[in-house]
């Protein structure tokens, strides 16, 4: 055991074979099931990215209508009791812990049916496709219930997009807050083996059900080093008067020794995330359409400070942050968001770790003394 390299954060180790997606650094492409995810980006449809990861091919016409029609007939069945748990959680808890909670609850249907065995029958596809699509549902509405505001109900007559983009504001968005949106629900939709992935299909492996694997990666997601950076860039931003304070602000932070929100992955580390690159241009469209000017400057100032002062490019959460307030969305929604997004790359990750598990069981390096006996002496 001891001869095997130990890699803190098992940076770089393989943990599992997957069809899904990989990061390209030689091509610097983040590949979905063959394809380009920026290409996919500028093409296609949320729901058709979704169900490309979920069945390893891009939808027809029939197929892609066929899970909308599933999507609309979830959205349209909330569980009951979801409305009461959110109305008693108030204003306590953070929206992902409130995502968290939902998730659980939302277990208890099919518990009621003997319907949580996840390798039972042809179940698991509708439990996933039930999760992703009463996930945006239940961040609206745990959201409504702590700001003490009617729940814009699921309209059936808006794209997916529109639909979650409505809910979350009441507001119907424009052609182009439906288009941005949906881009960065696409960009968000799926990257490998992040913190939360793995979560959820080391959770999956024990063959736990798809509601326990999400409530795991929910958790994991929250966290400031994994999903939590978009609120907290955004929280960054509102702290800082303007454009010109924000080198200042940075060089100061930096010099603390700080961790700036929004910049620096695992993988890419010092190099562009393609994701980045293109929410940065979303955002310059957003602008173009309802202003913001400052707040874009104020991101570009810091993005120059950052590659010159440590050499770090921004990550996704970085321009996403702005995108999402001139979309007109509470700030703690967005790691939320970051969520919904990427259940149907987390549904695609469970599908395969079902079809194909072996029981994550890993071993460990130890430190610890051997060959103790307890003597009288020992104990107080
Ligand atoms: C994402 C992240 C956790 C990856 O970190 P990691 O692979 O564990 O790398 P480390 O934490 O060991 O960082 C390596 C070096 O880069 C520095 N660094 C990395 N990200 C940094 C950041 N955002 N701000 C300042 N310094 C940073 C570290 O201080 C460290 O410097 P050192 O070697 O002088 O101590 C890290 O970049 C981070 O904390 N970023 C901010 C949070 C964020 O935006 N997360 C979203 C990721 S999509």
């Amino acid at each position: 055991m001891d001869e095997i390299e130990y890699r803190p954060g098992l940076d770089g180790v393989p943990a599992v074979q997957t069809r899904i997606s990989f990061l390209d650094l030689e091509h610097e492409q983040i590949i979905i099931r063959g394809y380009d995810l920026i290409e996919l980006a500028k093409q296609l449809s949320y729901l058709e990215v979704g169900y490309l990861l979920l069945y390893g091919d891009l939808p027809q016409p029939d197929q892609l209508n066929a899970l909308e029609a599933t999507i609309r007939r979830h959205q349209a069945a909330i569980p009951p009791d979801l409305g009461p748990i959110y109305a008693a959680l108030g204003e306590r808890l953070h929206p992902m812990d409130a995502l968290r909670t939902g998730i659980s609850a939302l277990a208890a249907d099919q518990a009621d049916q003997g319907g949580l065995d996840p390798l039972r029958g042809d179940g698991l596809e509708d439990t996933l496709i039930r999760l992703w699509a009463l996930v945006p549902v239940m961040i609206a509405q745990a959201h409504s219930a702590r700001t003490h505001k009617p729940f814009p109900e699921p309209r059936a007559d808006l794209p997916f997009a529109a639909n979650f983009l409505w809910m979350l504001t009441g507001v119907k968005p424009s052609p182009l807050e439906t288009q941005v949106f949906d881009r960065l629900l696409i960009l968000y939709s799926e990257h490998e083996m992040p913190n939360s992935t793995f979560a959820a299909r080391v959770i999956a492996s024990s063959l736990a059900d798809p509601y326990g694997a999400l409530t795991g990666a929910v958790a994991a997601l929250k966290g400031p080093l994994h999903g939590g950076a978009n609120e907290a860039v955004m929280q960054m931003l509102q702290a800082v008067s303007g454009p010109e304070a924000m080198e200042a602000y940075l060089l100061d932070r930096l010099q603390a020794k700080a961790r700036i929100m929004g910049f620096g992955h695992r993988v890419y580390m010092h190099r562009p995330d393609p994701r980045a690159v293109m929410t940065k241009a979303l955002l310059a469209d957003l602008v173009s359409e309802k202003g913001g000017s400052a707040l874009k400057a104020m991101c570009e100032v810091g993005e120059r400070v950052m590659r010159e002062q440590k050499g770090l490019y921004p990550n996704l959460d970085y321009y996403a942050a702005p995108v999402y307030h001139l979309l007109g969305i509470a700030t703690e929604l967005f790691t939320p968001i970051f969520f919904a997004a990427r259940t149907a790359g987390l549904a695609a990750h469970l599908r395969e770790q079902y079809g194909n598990n072996r029981l994550f069981r890993p071993r460990v390096i130890y430190l610890g003394p051997r060959g103790l006996t307890v003597k009288d002496g020992d104990r107080g």
